[in-house]
């Protein structure tokens, strides 16, 4: 009966039906143990994501994409924007990022995203002067290496670039900020003439974030209440498609409203906020992943989107400065383990995505509160100090640890400075207020983790510096190439 043939074409015909056409997925590093790159790229394929996206350019993750046929998105950082001012710097990036790695059996970059959500108000216009001249430079540095018909230079925005106006809030009369129009304008028409997309990053959760006016539900794909675009008359359920239709409206009020564009992120956090929970993000997910498998679009834009869920794994070492839920926006915990049931193809199944496999832990141990300790005056300065340079998230309001007790809240710093510190002995001193131990903390939602094994796991970004022997020779066919 074990027909090794036909085992394999039922597993082949799993893989090709497990993923709705063409989704993609940001894949971020800012962890403090990463998952090896090859480990990611075989999880990618284990669930049948074909499309990535990047925020650099590092050689590792290239290497472990190289020969794989899933489409990339590199990145070139908001801080090197700059750089990008001077045509020559442009031209060697793009000969070092992405020609290089242009050939059978490389990698296939389809996109280099310049600059990461620059217009962020947040940012006080810092980037506002140098990402078109970047956006220009890079894209006609494509066209002069002769592959700017294949690969195309977008910016990835946040939704905070377009907005409707307070009396009429509604996406048909979606506009681009005034403060930034004119840079806008600009970026718009220069896609437009090389066809390249627009791309932007939509976040329901955020609308909710912080904002307890706003409806609930809408932030969902299911039992929304209509709202009527007084505009068009056209009912919006969800906020996802009235954010979409307000950038549709503002492209075409710039003239190009039949422009393509890509969703560079979307999803939900599983913790550091109320509303970031698994729940909230299987129902989430679980209304967006059938509508992208339906191929149904937006009101003003019916038919496929392009999407990249935002984000593959945990990144422990994000900046917590739009809130803890920064660190919790995978599909997949640190260690490459799905959270919750999330069927990829779209059909609503309850099933599991396919965890990272051979993925290596530190031992079983943990660091705790000495409960034999007798001086507690300086516990406070210890769990601060732990939380610090560790990752204390899951403590605060609304999420996963909330509910411990003040023994409980110690012990849960102080072993995630330990986990971080790779249990090093001196890591769990605390002033004589730790203590190892080998009884697992974890209680109900709250999990006391154990961190990937440091000699599995390469040190966040140092590995692009420790290939494997594999990679090397791969190092060498592209030197090869280069001369
Ligand atoms: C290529 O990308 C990497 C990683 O993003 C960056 O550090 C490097 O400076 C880039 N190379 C060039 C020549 O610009
Ligand atoms: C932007 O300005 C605000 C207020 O002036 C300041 O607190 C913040 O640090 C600035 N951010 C950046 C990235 O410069
Ligand atoms: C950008 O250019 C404008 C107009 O030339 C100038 O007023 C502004 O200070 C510049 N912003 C930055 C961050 O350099
Ligand atoms: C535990 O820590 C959290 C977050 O700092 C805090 O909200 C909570 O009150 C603490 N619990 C106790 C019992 O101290
Ligand atoms: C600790 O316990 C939790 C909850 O029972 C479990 O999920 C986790 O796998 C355990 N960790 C280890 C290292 O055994």
């Amino acid at each position: 009966m074990s027909n090794p043939l036909i085992l394999n074409l039922l597993l082949l015909f799993v893989i090709l039906g497990s993923c709705v056409n063409g989704l993609g997925v940001n894949w971020g590093t800012q962890t403090t143990h990463q998952l090896p790159p090859k480990t990611i790229v075989q999880m990618l394929k284990d669930n049948g994501i074909s499309k990535v996206k990047l925020f650099d350019a590092h050689q590792g993750t290239m290497i472990a994409l190289a020969g794989s046929d899933i489409e990339v998105m590199v990145a070139i950082p908001n801080k090197d924007l700059l750089d990008m001012n001077s045509y020559d710097r442009a031209k060697q990036w793009v000969k070092r990022n992405v020609t290089r790695y242009n050939f059978k059996g490389g990698v296939s970059i389809k996109y280099v995203a310049v600059g990461n959500e620059p217009f962020l108000k947040a940012y006080n216009g810092s980037f506002l002067n140098t990402t078109f001249p970047a956006l220009q430079n890079i894209q006609n540095a494509l066209n002069e290496a002769g592959v700017g018909d294949s690969i195309k230079a977008t910016v990835p925005l946040n939704a905070d670039v377009y907005e409707s106006p307070e009396n009429n809030p509604y996406p048909s009369f979606g506009r681009f900020r005034t403060d930034i129009l004119g840079q806008m304008t600009q970026i718009v028409e220069f896609l437009a003439k090389n066809n390249a997309p627009f791309t932007v990053n939509i976040y329901p959760f955020l609308s909710l974030y912080g904002n307890d006016d706003f409806p609930f539900n809408y932030a969902f794909f299911d039992g929304g209440t209509p709202i009527v675009d007084s505009g068009t008359g056209i009912q919006y359920t969800n906020v996802f498609d009235a954010n979409f239709d307000t950038l549709v409206s503002a492209l075409k009020a710039v003239g190009h409203g039949d422009m393509p564009m890509i969703v560079g992120e979307v999803g939900w956090p599983t913790d550091g906020d109320k509303n970031a929970n698994n729940g909230n993000a299987y129902r989430f997910y679980n209304g967006l992943l059938p509508k992208l498998a339906a191929n149904k679009g937006t009101p003003l834009r019916p038919g496929y989107i392009e999407v990249y869920l935002f984000g593959l794994v945990d990144e422990d070492a994000k900046s917590i400065d739009p809130g803890y839920f920064e660190r919790h926006w995978g599909i997949f915990r640190y260690d490459g383990q799905p959270k919750f049931a999330m069927d990829l193809s779209g059909q609503g199944q309850n099933k599991m995505l396919i965890g990272a496999s051979g993925v290596k832990y530190m031992p079983s141990q943990w660091c705790m509160l000495n409960p034999d300790a007798k001086d507690m005056s300086k516990l406070v300065d210890n769990i601060k100090y732990a939380c610090t340079w560790s990752d204390c998230t899951a403590l605060g309001y609304g999420s996963s640890c909330n509910n411990l007790d003040a023994n409980g809240n110690a012990s849960y710093a102080f072993n995630m400075y330990y986990q971080i510190k790779n249990q090093d002995e001196l890591a769990c001193g605390f002033q004589g207020l730790g203590k190892v131990t080998t009884q697992n903390l974890s209680q109900g939602q709250c999990s006391f983790i154990i961190q990937l094994d440091p000699s599995y796991s390469p040190q966040s970004s140092s590995y692009s510096s420790s290939p494997s022997l594999w990679g090397l020779a791969f190092i060498m066919i592209l030197t090869f190439m280069l001369l």
